[in-house]
């Protein structure tokens, strides 16, 4: 890298617009959207979708409640026109579907398309020409005026074949492609001309898109351009404002959400960002922050799951793990203090009575988009005792005491650490049951019988003390108190119970209880225990043991 940039780059002159008027703005509802995921980002995979990829990714998108979808660049090559043609000839697409084509400037490819379109029911006819200096100077090696003769010259063969397509709904469309990167007053001049040759109405609209087709500043400067545009442009009632940006500086969304602020109708994106480069604007998450902030987003991406595999298994791209709503991470929490924080919000939020979501590090609702709230949590070596007790409880029942996950906390973040892994809900299960459950050194439990006589419990338990068979005998007010004057009354370690609590766990083959419980041992040391079985009063006896085993 240079230790002087500017020796080889510059800032990117801001617009003059010191009246702007979207930092001031609020977005209240979804604008229009077109999904591009069939050409910009079919046109930037390594190998592109084939038909049958590009049907199923077209009917997940309409699923999804997309009513304009760019499906292609039918002059561009034979599976691009097949496909288009496959969509109109088999009536694929339903009637309140727009099927958007892209083409440029230029005849023989205007043919074509027209051609591609035949008894299409609606569609959208996309013209675009590169009007940046850069591509002036470099593609073209043409004045502005060259330029603009290129997009009205286009925009008139258009016109003469509308003729060609009776029956069909059309709507025009034209891009001045680097649009952020040009001269926001040749922008206006070249739409401006491209109108003259349309002339929409307010009753018959036609589609200005502006793309950010290269990031070229912040996303300040994007609205601005569009503020610019919006305000200055003539005739704008009889425009949609369109947005279609990229991302790379990483700021595509913040760059649309702005670019809304400035007045846009309509956003053209794809599904998780994909497209050419670093991609184009992702749908999905401007979608989400619109739901997140209570408006209703117009798609339905409640089962997100199900499009990241039609996504992934079309295009053969991935959603990464951190990727806003949609990545494996994004309602994980691996620290401590998160898991305890989610976990009290989550239990406010199911308790009742408050009227909007607030539950710490969680956005959303993750169940509104088909998310599980056990995926919430995982454990590693980070993790506090919140989230492991969250994890027994979610997964399998097992609802530790308060004062017994402050003890197998630190117990398994021993274990996890020593692992050096993330661990499932499965294995702490496991280290759980190998900790308390299975414990039966020195003492094992052989048998348990009581007899009570005028509210006096006498027990008979039948033990393997270091595998030796021993019995025991005592008396108590139940069988626990029984079992503690046993031990007391032998050559065995004295102790007290100072907590228990049980309960059932889930029904089915395994139908049984766990019990847990403390005691404290004459040296004044405490040890939880727990036991399982069938018999609640067995379950509390072996836990008992699991206690006294683990001193
Ligand atoms: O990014 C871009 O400028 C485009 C145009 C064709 C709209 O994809
Ligand atoms: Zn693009």
């Amino acid at each position: 890298m240079l230790k002087n940039p500017s020796a080889k780059y510059r800032p990117f002159p801001p617009v003059t617009l010191p009246d702007r008027q979207w930092p001031n703005r609020v977005q209240t509802e979804a604008p229009r959207w077109c999904s591009v995921d069939l050409r910009d980002g079919n046109q930037a995979l390594a190998v592109p979708m084939n038909v049958s990829q590009k049907l199923e990714l077209f009917h997940a998108l309409v699923k999804c409640g997309f009513k304009e979808i760019e499906v292609g660049f039918p002059s561009a090559s034979n599976t691009e026109f097949t496909f288009n043609r496959r969509l109109i000839e088999e009536r694929r697409a339903p009637d309140d579907v727009w099927l958007q084509v892209l083409v440029q400037a230029r005849e023989d490819l205007i043919e074509r398309t027209v051609e591609s379109l035949m008894g299409a029911k609606r569609v959208i006819i996309h013209m675009y020409n590169s009007t940046s200096p850069a591509q002036r100077r470099v593609v073209f090696g043409k004045s502005k005026d060259e330029i603009k003769a290129i997009a009205v010259k286009g925009a008139q063969m258009i016109k003469d074949r509308l003729h060609r397509l009776k029956g069909t709904e059309i709507m025009l469309q034209y891009s001045p492609e680097s649009f952020s990167a040009t001269e926001v007053e040749f922008a206006k001049e070249i739409s401006e001309a491209v109108m003259d040759v349309w002339q929409p109405t307010p009753e018959h609209k036609m589609i200005l898109n502006l793309p950010d087709t290269v990031e070229v500043a912040m996303p300040n400067v994007y609205a601005d351009q569009i503020e610019w545009i919006c305000r200055n442009i003539k005739n704008r009632a009889s425009l949609v404002v369109s947005l279609h940006t990229h991302n790379d500086r990483s700021t595509g969304v913040a760059a649309t959400e702005l670019g809304l602020l400035a007045g846009a109708d309509r956003v053209e994106g794809t599904l998780f960002g994909n497209g050419e480069r670093t991609g184009n604007l992702d749908i999905v998450t401007v979608a989400m922050n619109l739901y997140m902030h209570g408006i209703d987003p117009k798609l339905d991406l409640s089962n997100l799951n199900g499009l990241i595999d039609v996504y992934e298994r079309c295009t053969g791209m991935t959603v990464p793990p951190r990727h806003p709503y949609a990545g494996e991470l994004v309602f994980t929490a691996f620290s401590g203090s998160h898991q305890d924080a989610i976990k009290k919000g989550l239990a406010e939020w199911e308790k009742g009575g408050r009227p909007h979501w607030d539950v710490p590090y969680l956005t959303i609702d993750p169940g509104d988009i088909g998310r599980e709230y056990r995926e919430v949590i995982r454990v590693n070596s980070q993790s506090g005792k919140g989230g492991v007790a969250y994890l027994l409880e979610s997964e399998f029942g097992i609802a530790l005491p308060k004062d017994m996950q402050r003890e197998f906390g630190p117990i398994a973040n021993d274990e996890v650490d020593r692992l050096g892994r993330e661990v499932s809900g499965a294995e702490l299960k496991a280290m759980f049951w190998r900790e308390y459950i299975e414990r039966e050194f020195p003492w094992q439990l052989e048998g348990f019988e009581t007899e009570s006589k005028n509210g006096v419990v006498r027990c008979r338990a039948k033990l393997l003390r270091e595998g030796k068979p021993t019995d025991l005998t005592g008396e108590g007010n139940g069988p626990l108190a029984a079992l503690v004057h046993a031990f007391g009354s032998a050559n065995a370690p004295k102790f007290e119970i100072t907590n228990y609590s049980e309960h059932s766990l889930s029904a089915g083959e395994e139908a049984s209880a766990i019990a847990y419980i403390q005691v404290k041992l004459a040296d004044g040391r405490t040890r939880w225990g727990a036991g399982v079985d069938t018999n609640i009063e067995l379950a509390s006896i072996r836990a008992v043991l699991s206690a006294i085993n683990r001193t």
